[in-house]
């Protein structure tokens, strides 16, 4: 019996950490739609990140759907009545038009992130000393989206290092920290070997089969400084084009003349978010190579 057939004999919710699974399927079902609810991360390094925190939940209940709604808006409802006590969790408009962007293209990141594992299976697979993650379609019931790509290592420091000196990032989970917290209550005993092999490599397409370029760095060093200013400014034309057009909202009460002048300012703050949008994006497309 599976998780689900378990929560359910015993009269059991079960709400999912789906932070980065978005996409990911068992059995042909989608990551999130196993239970009540689920929850997904927008962290920038999620495979559908946006340029800031964010996050969403996805529910099928209309209690829960009520309750986080109002939760993440100060206790308002849909219809902005409000109902109880929340709090500000709204995701801002500036990374959820980011997040719409990004997600047009989220199959085919998919898709080049399982290239990039199989190409990993190919010519990692044979050496002893590694052990790697399954290979896409080495168990048809699971879809995996490779939010990283999590292998062990006989000598797994020595190997960081000798990849670090060769241009290569690999991260060790929360420095291996997290473990040692649990070790120390005592909970994390069969975890140790893991905890001690464990190194996390990527398969974000952004990363080649190059040789890294050292002026690429640089350059997206560079690049980073205007990132932060087009942010800024980006947000700035966000928050202006909200109020424009909460004034539109309540501007029913004024005349034909104020009203086209009104729209107009509409239409040229949504074609300026738009250009600013379209430059964070080329920035962060460059600034990820
Ligand atoms: C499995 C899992 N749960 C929860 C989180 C936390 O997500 P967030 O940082 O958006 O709160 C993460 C992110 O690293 C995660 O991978």
């Amino acid at each position: 019996m599976g998780h689900v057939g378990i929560a359910h004999k015993h009269s059991l919710f079960v709400v999912e950490d789906a932070a980065q699974a978005l996409g990911s399927r068992f059995r042909g079902q989608h990551a999130g739609t196993f239970g009540q609810a689920a929850a997904i991360s927008f962290f920038p390094a999620k495979v559908l990140g946006s340029l800031g925190d964010g996050g969403a939940v996805i529910t099928n209940d209309d209690y829960i759907f009520d309750r986080v709604y109002q939760l993440h808006d100060h206790g308002r409802d849909i219809e902005g009545e409000v109902r109880s006590w929340g709090r500000n969790s709204r995701l801002d408009n500036l990374q959820a038009a980011i997040l719409n962007h990004n997600l047009k293209t989220y199959d085919n990141v998919i898709a080049r992130r399982r290239n990039i594992a199989s190409l990993y299976q190919a010519r990692l697979g044979q050496l002893p000393e590694l052990q790697l993650p399954p290979a896409p379609n080495s168990n048809p019931d699971h879809f995996d989206i490779y939010q990283n790509y999590e292998l062990q290592a006989d000598r797994r420091d020595e190997l960081k290092e000798h990849l670090r000196i060769n241009g290569v990032g690999t991260l060790i989970q929360w420095g291996g920290k997290f473990l040692e917290v649990l070790r120390s209550i005592k909970q994390a005993r069969q975890e140790d070997a893991y905890g001690e092999s464990s190194l996390e490599t990527t398969t974000s397409p952004s990363e080649s089969d190059e040789e890294p370029d050292l002026d690429k760095i640089k350059e997206a060093l560079g690049g980073i400084t205007k990132l932060n200013s087009l942010i800024i400014r980006a947000q700035e034309l966000a928050n202006n084009f909200i109020r424009m057009q909460d004034l539109m909202l309540r501007s029913v009460t004024l005349s034909g003349e104020e009203s086209d002048r009104l729209l107009r300012y509409q239409t040229t703050w949504e074609r300026r978010l738009s250009s600013a949008i379209g430059e964070l994006l080329t920035l962060q497309g460059k600034n990820t190579k």
